[in-house]
């Protein structure tokens, strides 16, 4: 094996780099083979030293500033695994400056500031990798540069969050309500003491920003992108649904429209059917399933977050920087992007619709509802009508494909009627 060695700084020694810390000391002589160099894990920078974690690092390696790590001369790849967008933003800019690779496992940043960053590291020629980011440990961003690439894309739709993916799986096993299994997937460590970016949807809207982009070769802005998440889902939606084959997930979905020139990327729950890969996917397992000219269909599938799987997904980043490094052969495959994408609107897309609603239980009700729908220009596939109270009654609409602003101002003007309690549940339907 060569001399050589490639000294790695890591910066916040959270979840994930324990878990970077753990794979690339945990299997040091492996890598070392694998690569003809050591990799080294020289310096540590995190702001709290006397909490407890599952690994130990030696005092010499540990610091409390991030500069120590990001300006070192004697180090050459910054791993990021702090989180959010300050400071980790700076830190980033300044490791590249510095002319060291970066390795982020920070979806949020790279969504925000992919350009800026991607451009900075150009410019330094250095390199700037991130499939921790995605998917946990399922090498979906290597896939779509590297084995994939040969290969016109046309969607890319993922189950990327494995908190929702858990509630949603238990809700559907055990007829729980979202709120009981919330508190539980606190308890357990599978949801954050704030889970709003995960159950609003925004955690996987940042995620497919970033593979939409790497899929079609264009920059996305991810605030164009319409997510909801999973909040309105009831045990009664998981019920009409199963009854109907579906398995109800919540969707990040990306695919070219208009030939190319747009976007449709968006995120939302959506009735998956049974016999669809993505309706399989359950508790914090993730997968992405992809569509391309000439490979069909492919599927991945594995642990979407945690300290090992992520921790896996980072090194196996840092290795193909030392790879680089070593060779000098820096930007093996640079940015792909070369335009920014719009995206369309939410309420230009088209899709198949359920519709959950309480109405008044009186004689008429079925016909006014259908007749605004058909004035709006919306088509009923089927319709369940069921008692809900005393004096409500439940109803479960399946729309046709159709225009979303259609269906919009088609349940606007049913409200007005007076009749309708409640338009509980609108969740899209991915065709059988
Ligand atoms: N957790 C997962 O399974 C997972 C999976 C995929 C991707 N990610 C992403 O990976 C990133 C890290 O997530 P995580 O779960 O590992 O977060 P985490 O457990 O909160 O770890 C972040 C660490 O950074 C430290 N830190 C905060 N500010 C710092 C600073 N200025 N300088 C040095 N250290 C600082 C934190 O210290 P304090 O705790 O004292 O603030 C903490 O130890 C996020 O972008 C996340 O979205 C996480």
């Amino acid at each position: 094996m060569a001399d050589r060695e490639v000294r790695v700084g890591i910066l916040g020694m959270g979840i994930v780099g324990c878990g970077v810390y753990q794979v690339l000391t945990g299997n040091a002589d492996g890598i070392a083979q694998r690569l003809g160099c050591r990799l080294t894990v020289a310096r540590i920078a995190d702001i709290d030293w006397d909490r407890e974690r599952d690994v130990r690092v030696p005092e010499e390696v540990r610091t409390t500033d991030a500069s120590q790590v990001t300006a070192a001369d004697d180090i050459d790849i910054v791993v990021e695994t702090i989180g959010g967008v300050t400071p980790a933003r700076e830190f980033v800019l300044d490791a590249i400056a510095n002319g060291k690779s970066v390795v982020t496992s920070n979806k949020e940043l790279i969504a925000k500031h992919g350009d800026e960053i991607l451009d900075a590291a150009a410019a330094r020629g250095v390199d700037v990798e991130f499939e921790g980011a995605v998917g946990g440990t399922i090498p979906i961003i290597r896939s779509l540069k590297e084995g994939l690439e040969a290969n016109r894309i046309l969607e890319v739709t993922g189950i990327l969050n494995g908190t929702t993916n858990y509630i949603l799986t238990r809700m559907t096993d055990e007829g729980l309500a979202f709120e009981d299994v919330l508190a539980d997937a606190q308890r357990l460590g599978y949801a954050e003491a704030d889970p709003t970016n995960d159950i609003e949807g925004i955690d996987a809207k940042y995620k497919i920003g970033i593979l939409a982009a790497i899929a079609f070769g264009h920059r996305v802005d991810v605030e164009d992108i319409h997510s909801e998440g999973i909040t309105q889902i009831a045990p009664a939606d998981i019920d009409y649904a199963k009854e109907m084959g579906y398995a109800i997930k919540l969707l990040a979905t990306a695919r070219r429209v208009d030939g190319g020139e747009r976007l449709d990327v968006r995120v939302h729950p959506a009735l998956v059917p049974y016999a669809h890969p993505l309706a399989q996917v359950n508790g914090v397992f993730n997968a992405v399933w992809v569509v391309g000219e000439a490979c069909d269909q492919v599927m991945l599938y594995g642990r979407g977050a945690g300290s090992l799987p992520t921790g896996n997904a980072v090194a196996g980043d840092v290795i193909d920087c030392a790879r680089n490094i070593v060779s000098g052969t820096r930007n093996r495959i640079p940015c792909t992007c070369s335009g920014q994408a719009e995206i369309v609107p939410m309420d230009e897309i088209a899709t198949e619709t359920y519709v959950r609603m309480l109405v008044k239980d009186q004689p008429g009700v079925l016909g006014a509802i259908a007749t605004i729908l058909g004035q709006e220009g919306v088509s009923i596939q089927s319709v369940v009508q069921r008692g809900g109270t005393e004096e409500s009654a439940e109803i479960v609409w399946i729309m046709h494909k159709g225009e979303e602003s259609k269906l919009r101002s088609a349940l606007n003007a049913i409200e007005q009627l007076g009749i309708v309690e409640d338009v509980c549940t609108i969740i899209r339907v991915v065709p059988a």
